[in-house]
């Protein structure tokens, strides 16, 4: 154990840069897509490397990235996490090994006074708490700090992993890759992490003595600290116990695990820290930016993704999937619904097999039954359209039904065109409105009507193409015993 209990402090350190290696292809993936842009937990794994990155730095110096490998996708993926000046890139022409990728970074570091601390694109699970320790260790090692500390941890299966080598004393001696070690080597459980504390201004130096000597032909960094270690530098070696943390993601079936684990952390805080019930965890996918209000259940198979927010005593039926959303308070998602990019306040009822998309919007108490899709719409409070609709491009008033098979016909074959349908409104069994058009405020429309012109308030219409069957008494006018209701069910019956 070569952890440095805390000495008093040394000379102020140097500030902090971080150096984030993603240039690699990422063979082992057998993907046309490099390896960093692969997605855990609904975001590419470069995007979570830059995340703990920037929580260490706190947005005070950039975050040097080396990219090489669809760099434009990669610079992407970095930008979109980190913002436009977040992040500055190097870019590292042909991917020569990890060496090589820092060397990449000399003409905009090789002059700093600064720790560097080297990050993998592909080690996603690493918290800033761990860097923070690892940091200290290096600034504080003997008092006066270490030239390098490199993240150790064993593993039980340490196959294809560099392995720490230590002399008899238990120091340091070198780093081994799998392809170059002995089988002695290879026995060793000790494996290098890929994260690194060096001093900048002993680093490049050393880099330039890196040979591409191994078995790979490559210029590997891991050759590094013993260059500095033979130099009579200090080399300390930060021995972690978390493996699942700071190990990198290779192969698919890694990415399979990783998220495994990234979900179950995510679902335990649910239901440890939110008050969440999560009825089967094994079946359930809740993106880590989402947030779900307490005493709201997720049944089976539900799938919550990217920053959907859910609110309090919800409750949401099995196979449903909620993304990008907002959901209220005690709204219920039956079963197999599909929302994307919506919004459902509260008390609303939809589904079960309901499609929201492209900003929906179904307000307060509001109800959306089976195979009804919405796009792009609007349904006012307490209004119901219960079955067999589409609803694009439609604004639909308070207390409207919306009778079963109602299709708003918003394309023509060119262009999209809204449909109003206001307060208070019957829209009755199987209407087709041929947008743009509006329907007043309490009309009644009769079951099969097509309505192609506007329908003035308090009318009732039928027919194909729908024409003015009467005006309606206003509600209070009504005689007691026709309600709006009844009225509706008398037009439907009409021959
Ligand atoms: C590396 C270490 C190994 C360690 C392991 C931990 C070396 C030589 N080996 O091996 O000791 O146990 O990480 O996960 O460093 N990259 C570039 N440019 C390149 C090559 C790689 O930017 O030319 C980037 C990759 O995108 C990746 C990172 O460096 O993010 C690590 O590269 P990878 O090829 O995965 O290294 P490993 O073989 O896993
Ligand atoms: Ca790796």
């Amino acid at each position: 154990m070569e952890r440095q209990t805390p000495q008093p402090s040394p000379a102020p350190s140097a500030p902090l840069d971080i150096l984030i290696l993603a240039a690699g292809f990422g063979t082992r993936m057998r993907s046309s897509t490099a390896k960093v842009l692969h997605k855990l937990g609904g975001r590419p794994l470069i995007a979570h490397v830059c995340r703990t990155a920037s929580a260490l730095v706190k947005g005070e110096r950039p975050v040097y990235v080396v990219v090489g490998h669809q760099a434009e996708e990669v610079k992407e993926a970095v930008r979109a996490e980190l913002g436009e000046g977040g992040a500055v890139f190097v870019t590292q022409t042909e991917q020569r090994g990890t060496g090589d990728a820092v060397f990449a970074a000399r003409d905009v570091l090789g002059e700093a006074n600064s720790t560097l601390l080297v990050l993998s694109g592909d080690v996603p699970l690493v918290r800033a708490e761990t860097l923070g320790s690892l940091v200290h260790q290096h600034r504080t090692h003997r008092g006066r700090g270490a030239a390098c500390t490199l993240m150790a941890v064993r593993l039980e299966d340490p196959t294809g992993y560099g392995r720490v080598i230590r002399d008899e004393e238990g120091r340091f001696q070198k780093i081994v890759e799998q392809k170059d070690a002995s089988p002695e080597e290879r026995q060793v459980g000790e494996i290098n992490a890929g994260i690194y504390c060096f001093e900048t201004r002993l680093l490049f130096p050393a880099l330039e003595r890196v040979k591409p000597e191994n078995a790979q032909g490559e210029f590997y960094l891991t050759d590094v600290p013993a260059i500095l270690r033979a130099d009579g530098e200090d080399v300390s070696v930060y021995a972690h116990t978390d493996a699942r943390e700071v190990s990198g993601i290779n192969t698919r079936v890694e990415l399979s695990e990783f998220e495994r684990i990234l979900r179950l952390r995510t679902l335990r805080s649910l239901m440890l820290n939110s008050g969440v019930t999560v009825i089967d965890p094994q079946h359930t996918y809740v993106s880590p930016d989402a947030q779900i209000g307490r005493d709201t259940t997720l049944h089976p198979n539900v799938h919550v993704e990217g920053r959907t927010v859910i609110g309090e005593g919800c409750q949401i039926g099995q196979g449903s999937r909620i993304a990008d959303s907002r959901v209220g308070n005690g709204v219920t998602v039956k079963d197999h619904c599909v929302v994307v990019d919506s919004e459902i306040a509260d008390h609303c009822v939809v589904g079960p097999f309901a499609h929201l998309r492209m900003n929906a919007r179904v307000e307060e108490g509001a109800h959306v039954g089976n195979f009804v899709e919405m796009k792009k719409s609007r349904l006012g409070s307490k209004s119901k359209a219960n079955h067999l609709t589409y609803l694009g491009d439609a604004d639909v008033g308070e207390r409207t039904n919306i009778g079963a098979g109602t299709i708003t016909c918003n394309y023509d074959g060119k262009n999209k065109h809204p449909t109003v349908i206001e307060h208070d409104v019957k829209i009755g069994s199987d209407t087709m409105l041929v947008a743009p058009v509006r329907v007043g405020a309490r009309s009644v429309t009769g079951a099969g009507s097509v309505v192609t012109e506007d329908v003035p308030p308090d009318t009732l219409v039928a027919g194909v193409p729908a024409k003015v069957k009467k005006k309606l008494p206003r509600a209070e006018e009504a005689p007691e015993t026709q309600t709006a209701e009844e009225e509706l069910t008398a037009v439907n019956r009409e021959p």
